[in-house]
């Protein structure tokens, strides 16, 4: 593992039983509130973003909006938060998903996002994939293209990748850990 790595790694806490029982919980707090690893991560991403000639960065809310905005500062682009429903005043694309109980809607402002746009979507964990997925289906519908998606964390033994590899279309999932 780089010296990267395994320092994001180490800031990292598992919680067991949160939010329920048998769920271990990825807590990024102390990453957050370490300069130095929040800054490393920050530049990786950012990294990526050149990488894959993004032209704007997507956060997902909430943690997404964490890591991505400084993401979207260091290289250079705008930043676009894609928001769980009702909470952004202007006309907005909507698009649901299922979780493992029930459903959640996403939304973005249309305006923010259309054709010429490549898209990176930035957030802290890739679980099952649905809300990564949400968002790449939100991307397109506004006539963007997606340059990727980055995450901190791939929890590998739910599968998102797999659930998310025809959404990409192509394009890459970049996780700079898998756990
Ligand atoms: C968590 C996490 C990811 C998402 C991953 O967000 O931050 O955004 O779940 O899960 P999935 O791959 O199964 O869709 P959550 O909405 O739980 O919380 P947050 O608002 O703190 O980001
Ligand atoms: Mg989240």
């Amino acid at each position: 593992m780089t010296d990267i790595r395994e320092l994001l790694l180490s800031r990292i806490r598992d919680v067991a039983d949160y939010p329920e029982p048998g769920v271990m919980f990825k807590d990024i707090t102390p990453l957050l509130a370490d300069p130095g690893a929040f800054t490393a991560l920050t530049d990786e991403l950012a990294r990526i973003a050149e990488r894959h000639a993004a032209t704007k960065i997507v956060g997902l809310e909430a943690r997404g909006f964490i890591l991505g905005a400084p993401v979207a500062v260091r290289a250079g682009l705008g930043f676009i938060p894609v928001r769980k429903a009702g909470k952004l005043p202007g006309a907005t694309l909507r698009q649901s998903y299922d979780l493992e109980y029930g459903s959640a809607e996403i939304e973005v402002h249309a305006e923010d996002l259309s054709a010429g746009d490549r898209v990176l979507v930035v957030d802290d964990v890739l679980a099952t994939g649905g809300t990564a997925e949400a968002s790449l289906q939100l991307i397109r519908r506004a006539g963007a293209e997606v340059a990727g998606v980055a995450v901190l964390m791939e929890l590998a033994f739910l599968g998102g990748r797999a659930r998310l590899e025809p959404a990409l279309e192509g394009a890459p999932l970049e996780a700079l850990l898998t756990v």
